[in-house]
């Protein structure tokens, strides 16, 4: 148990190159279950979730071997096991990811139902939805889901609702499946594509990823090939809404600018100056920001996992800025912190109203979720005085070394064990 300590109140200023999407690469991990060869992934984050699916890569007999900080080469083992580690699954929702690709390659395959951020409900009803068009049946049993194929047949699916995770994890079945798939009304999240290319480099058959339209065509066997994973939209849009918090200047490489349009305009609206080119996104603070209205919907949309960083700068804005969050029940938690530290934020179920103040106050905060976590340190950078972020674990999921990339933008910031903490007075 950690926490993260920050002086706050000085702009942050740099460059700094931004690191493989958390999201693309749980699922490009369970995706290299499918295959007999060896594949590369390259560029993947250093964070818990990713070293989490690879145990579990491991548990199931991958041999999977890290070379360089980012790459890591997956190969099969004699013998790939249809049960998953229950007491490792269970620690993020990605591990469903496994129910795709296994139910493709064995057949079977027994998951421990997902965990994740407490967000919502949170429910897998279209995943399943799915696997039964496909010609597989589910089980619910001993907190597990189990599926379960004689034969794994193209279907047609027409999921009720724009979702990720569901969207991937067809079209992993579907990949192995005989015949052809047809998704419909499918999610059209950068992920997505990423995960259909790197089916496709594989030697398999995924068109139409990022459309709503996604046809797959079963292949037998699937090959080797090296893929990189792509740039973190939500990491790029959380230091573009620290930089515009701290009031500074920063530029961040590697980024693919077309997936954070909705981010960009948003802070454009908001009086920041943003200079976009092929791969670098800059942002220099506007002293005067203005408020302005988020409303989260699936991509192209404003993204859910940035409306919380999103909070943290726009309660600083002039005016009142009305935040409606359409993906999730309960993803406010974060305002009731940002409020300890002098936010006037009001939630209404799926609304909240930030009336912006002056600035935040350090105070002693508590990280509930991922990107909550991430919302606090940013109000951290941009407060007076001294912020305590506890509830470190929930960053370290999905955030690469947060600490040392916001000192190399010259913020004080560090972490510390809880047993070391300074008495606060
Ligand atoms: N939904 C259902 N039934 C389903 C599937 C989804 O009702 O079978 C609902 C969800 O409850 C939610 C909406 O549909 O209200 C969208 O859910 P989606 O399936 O798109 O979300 P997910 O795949 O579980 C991924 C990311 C989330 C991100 C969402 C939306 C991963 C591992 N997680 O979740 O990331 O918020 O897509 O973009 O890819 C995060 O990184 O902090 C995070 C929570």
């Amino acid at each position: 148990m950690e926490r993260i300590i920050i002086e706050g109140g000085i702009p942050l200023k740099g460059t700094l190159r931004v690191n493989g999407a958390k999201n693309s690469a749980v699922a490009l991990l369970a995706a290299a279950a499918l295959t007999d060869e060896e594949v590369v992934l390259d560029n993947l984050p250093e964070i818990v979730d990713v070293f989490v699916m690879i145990d579990i890569l491991k548990a199931i007999g991958m041999k999977v071997t890290r070379r360089g900080k980012f790459e890591w080469h997956i190969a099969a083992g004699d013998h790939l096991n249809y049960q998953t580690p229950s007491d490792i699954a269970v620690k993020l929702r990605a591990s469903y990811y496994f129910l795709g690709s296994l139910l493709a390659k064995k057949g079977k395959v027994n998951v421990a139902l997902p965990g994740g951020c407490q967000i919502g409900a949170r429910p897998i009803d279209q995943h399943l939805k799915g696997f039964t068009a496909l010609n597989a049946t589910h089980l619910l049993e001993d907190d597990q889901v189990k599926l379960n194929t004689e034969h794994l047949k193209g279907g047609h699916v027409f999921f009720d609702m724009s979702t990720v995770g569901a969207t991937i994890n067809v079209m992993l079945a579907a990949s192995m499946a005989e015949g052809t798939t047809i998704m419909e009304n499918a999610a059209l999240e950068p992920e997505v594509i990423d995960v259909a290319n790197f089916i496709n480099a594989m030697g398999g058959s995924v068109r139409g990823a990022g459309t709503e339209t996604i046809r797959v065509t079963g292949v037998k066997r699937f090959g080797s090939c090296v893929y990189s994973c792509i740039p973190d939209r939500i990491e790029a849009g959380t230091f573009m809404f620290a930089a515009a918090a701290s009031g500074g200047d920063v530029t961040l490489s590697n980024v693919i600018p077309e997936h954070l349009d909705a981010v960009v305009a948003k802070l454009r609206e908001s009086g920041q100056e943003i200079d976009v080119t092929l791969d670098t996104i800059r942002v220099k603070a506007n002293p005067n920001p203005q408020a302005v209205n988020i409303k989260t919907l699936p991509h192209p949309g404003f993204p859910t996992d940035l409306q919380a960083p999103a909070m943290a700068f726009l309660a600083l804005a002039q005016g009142e800025s009305q935040f409606h969050e359409t993906i999730y029940e309960s993803r406010f938690g974060h305002a009731e912190e940002l409020n300890r530290m002098g936010a006037n934020i009001t939630v209404n179920g799926q609304r909240a109203v930030a009336q912006g103040v002056e600035g935040y106050v350090g105070a002693e905060v508590t990280a509930t979720n991922l990107r909550a976590g991430a919302s606090l340190v940013i109000a951290g950078l941009a407060a007076q005085g001294t912020t305590y972020v506890a509830g470190v674990e929930h960053i370290d999921r999905g955030y690469d070394r947060i600490v040392d990339r916001l000192q190399s933008l010259g913020a004080k910031i560090r972490r510390e064990s809880r047993p070391n903490w300074p008495k606060i007075v």
